[in-house]
């Protein structure tokens, strides 16, 4: 959570909830000071005196604004911080979880943090304040009488721990069921043509009833289950407060107390219950917070070379070939069972590769080994140089055509040089190799692509990638599926231009015509975890 936070903002919040702090005991003996006052019977003493307690009341409140705006301050701070690790943290890559899910965990989750963890904590520094204060003053009047109070009233912050741990888990409920909604609405939405089209609409009405009301009724059971935890805290609390008022009125009537000490010591002791309820209610939402506190602190930043922008990928300038030694790969939750067994292959460099097999056999799985993006359970992926040196793989020294393509909803400009600054004439050499020039002549580097390229043909969309590709230079390109989903003549366009482009490329495809696949300088297939070499 500190990660998060500037320690000037959270300093100056803590200050002002001190000062804050101070507003209800000032209350308190203002109160009491009224009885003082009518007591000493100095009609010129009372208007000087209303006054100033006017006066401080009056900045009171404006310490109480300054408190706010340091606290929402705090949690802008947070906010940006977050949101700025976690686009630069495993939380973007999509191998983990659903998109939907974690855009949930965005704009549910967080809010949640930060109304009810980040907020929390300094509305309980004030809140002590508070009581130490007014506890103070209360002593003052009336020692025994306040003791009393004081030891019914330490039961109150006991009572949100009765039901903490149903809390947490009910607002665990809710975000994962939330998250379910969510996935569902994503699918929807995207994909809105095939329901339309197969009259489908009333099923999904059907199934979304289920899923919208499992997380509208988990947000409700997590609501009451605050509201019952709260419940428990307020019966404790009244139980607390009659009891000793019990004693102070008895006290009176036996003439043992002023009612003046009495009403000090009560009013104060009343703000002390309720200030102790604030504390109960601040920590019951707390509580709640905790798994999307877990799960923020479980999503971890991305290696620091992949936030570098100067390119590393100029040292492949060097590269003889890519070598990959007795690579094998098991995932994690299926470690005894790996999806590649000591893989050898060599890409030289410039070569054209075609790796074929069926699906599911741990193509993709064996492409991300190879740009680096994941680690081999054992063996080595490592680029070798005419110098004899070796150095391992980055996913930044490599391209990527996949079969959804990735388009940002920009300019088309944008989409090629993704902020870096490239030379007009660059820009148009790539958008030239790519076969993009028309389609800029005639839109404009400034036109806008739509969300996911929606605006664009299949075939424009993996121009595109191959612009980009171009104009950054990259001298390794991976096609996973990348022609897949094209027309016979534009997956051929596309295919003509990888074949003939000056770098190195290794392609997955499984549906090549054969004619196609002997333009390759090698060809590979991958089966049950073996790969075997098809053409000499
Ligand atoms: N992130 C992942 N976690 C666990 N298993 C995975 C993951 N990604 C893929 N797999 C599994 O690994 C196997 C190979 O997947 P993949 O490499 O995508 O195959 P291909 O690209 O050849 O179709 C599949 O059985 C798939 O279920
Ligand atoms: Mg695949």
């Amino acid at each position: 959570m500190k990660q998060y936070l500037n320690g000037r903002w959270v300093a100056l919040s803590i200050l002002l909830a001190l000062l804050a702090g101070f507003s209800i005991p000032f209350n308190t003996w203002s109160y009491s000071e009224f009885f003082a006052l009518m007591g000493r019977r100095q009609p010129n003493r009372v208007w000087p005196e209303i006054f100033a307690i006017a006066g401080i009341v009056i900045l009171f409140a404006l310490i109480e604004y300054a408190y706010q705006r340091a606290l929402n301050r705090n949690v802008a701070i947070f906010n940006q911080k977050v949101r700025e690790h976690l686009l630069t943290a495993d939380f973007i890559q999509t191998n983990q979880a659903g998109v939907a899910d974690r855009l949930s965990y965005l704009t549910n989750d967080l809010t949640v943090v930060e109304n009810n963890y980040l907020r929390q904590i300094f509305n309980i520094i004030r809140s002590v304040v508070t009581v130490v204060v007014t506890l103070a003053f209360a002593l003052r009047s009336n020692f025994g009488l306040t003791l009393i109070f004081i030891a019914f009233a330490s039961i109150t912050p006991f009572t949100p721990k009765l039901l903490a741990k149903k809390t947490a888990h009910r607002a665990q409920q809710w975000s994962a069921r939330v998250g379910r909604y969510m996935t569902f609405m994503a699918d929807v939405l995207k994909n809105a043509d095939t329901v339309l089209h197969y009259s489908a609409l009333g099923f999904f009405l059907a199934k979304g009833r289920s899923i919208i009301g499992q997380s509208v009724t988990a947000q409700r059971r997590r609501d009451n289950t605050v509201a019952a935890s709260n419940l428990v805290a307020t019966v404790v609390a009244y139980v607390c407060m009659y009891l000793p008022i019990g004693f102070g009125v008895m006290m009176v009537v036996r003439g043992q107390l002023t009612i003046a000490a009495f009403v000090a010591v009560q009013y104060a002791s009343n703000w002390i219950v309720n200030t102790f309820l604030v504390i109960a209610q601040s920590r019951n939402q707390m509580n709640a917070t905790r798994p999307m506190l877990a799960k923020l602190a479980a999503f971890k930043a991305l290696p620091a070379n992949l936030l570098r922008l100067d390119q590393p990928t100029d040292r492949l300038g060097q590269f003889t070939a890519l070598n990959l030694a007795a690579v094998t790969f098991a995932y994690a939750d299926d470690a005894a069972q790996p999806i590649l067994q000591t893989i050898n292959l060599r890409v030289h460099q410039g070569e054209k590769v075609l790796l074929t097999g069926p699906s599911g056999a741990g193509k993709s799985t064996l492409i991300s080994l190879l740009t680096g993006m994941r680690q081999p359970t054992s063996g080595t992926v490592q680029f070798q140089t005419a110098a004899g040196k070796a150095f391992a793989p980055d996913p930044t020294m490599f391209a990527t055509v996949l079969q959804e393509s990735n388009i940002f909803n920009d300019t088309l400009r944008f989409n090629l040089t993704l902020g870096r600054h490239f030379s007009s004439a660059a820009i148009q050499a790539a958008l030239q190799k790519a076969g993009l020039a028309a389609y800029a002549a005639d839109h404009g580097l400034d036109n806008l692509i739509a969300e996911s390229g929606n605006n664009l043909s299949g075939g424009e969309r993996k121009r595109i990638e191959l612009a980009r590709a171009f104009l950054y230079n990259r001298r390794f390109l991976v096609v996973d599926e990348g022609t897949a989903s094209l027309d016979p003549a534009t997956a051929a366009a596309i295919q003509q231009i990888l074949l003939t482009a000056p770098m190195t490329v290794v392609e997955i495809d499984h549906h090549i015509a054969p004619d196609l696949s002997r333009r390759f300088d090698a060809h590979y297939a991958l089966n049950a975890g073996q790969l075997t070499r098809v053409t000499a």
